[in-house]
């Protein structure tokens, strides 16, 4: 099990050639106290100098298994990031993509997407995010955002036969993607954006993301 764990390490280390990833912890348990919910975090490199996005979701301890139920996502990105995405079903197709950037006066544009192929992702209208603004903030160097998603753990792409689900109790495979380019029109959510430099995978933990007070937070948060 150790001797599991360390090999993972080592290939995590050669992979990234880089020591800071030693020092990230996949699925590290993060309290957030701001916003009083557990997420479970992961941090994907898109430099090899250490730089990285943070991805942390909260989910509801109630969500069945076979059913769409809301998440919480926070993101904490470097300010040279001209766009993080994150696709909720772990591959740029035919899943639900959020596209976030920094808008023209330091606010946050997030964006639902899907793409059918490896094209341009338009606008989808299937999952949508609403933006707290409690845990949404930046600084000179990182901007984060936390923000609720329905239609994010449950889709059915077009074509498609049967619904996708995101596992409550287990890993689900999610998949990032990084341009150093902001959008042409900085403030809209449906601005073209440039093709990625970097997109990188790993398996994010929702059983430790199970929140018992999950709505109530909710409620707090939408009215704060
Ligand atoms: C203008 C916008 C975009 C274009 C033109 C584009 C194009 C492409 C292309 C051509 C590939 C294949 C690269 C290869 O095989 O090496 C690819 C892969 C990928 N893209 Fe995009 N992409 C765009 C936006 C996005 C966004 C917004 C996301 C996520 C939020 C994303 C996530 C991925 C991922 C994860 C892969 C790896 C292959 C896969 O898992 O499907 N892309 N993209
Ligand atoms: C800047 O903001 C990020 C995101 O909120 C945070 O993680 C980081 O600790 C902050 N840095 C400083 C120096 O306060």
């Amino acid at each position: 099990m150790l001797w599991t764990l360390l090999l993972g390490l080592v290939a995590a280390l050669l992979r990234t050639g880089n020591l800071a990833a030693a020092a990230q912890t996949a699925n590290a348990i993060h309290r957030d106290p701001e916003i009083g919910l557990v997420f479970t975090s992961n941090f994907a490199l898109y430099k090899s100098d250490g730089r990285g996005i943070t991805y942390r979701i909260a989910v509801p301890d109630t969500a069945q298994q076979y059913t769409a139920y809301d998440a919480i996502i926070q993101m904490v990105v470097p300010n040279d990031v001209g766009w993080a995405g994150l696709s909720w079903g772990g591959s740029m197709p035919r899943s639900p993509l959020l596209v976030a950037w920094r808008g023209s006066s330091n606010n946050v544009v997030l964006s639902s997407r899907m793409a059918s192929g490896h094209i341009q992702p338009t606008e989808y209208p299937g999952a949508h995010y609403t933006l707290f603004q409690t845990g949404t903030r930046s600084n000179a160097t990182h901007w984060q955002f936390t923000a609720l998603c329905r239609g994010c753990t449950a889709w059915q792409a077009p074509g498609s036969a049967s619904a996708r689900y995101l596992n409550r109790r287990g890993g689900n495979r999610l998949a990032m993607a990084y341009s150093p380019t902001r959008p042409a029109s900085a403030n809209s959510p449906s601005s073209a954006i440039a093709i990625h430099q970097v997109h990188a995978y790993w398996s994010h933990d929702f059983a430790q993301a199970a929140n018992a007070d999950f709505e109530a937070v909710v409620q707090r948060l939408m009215s704060s």
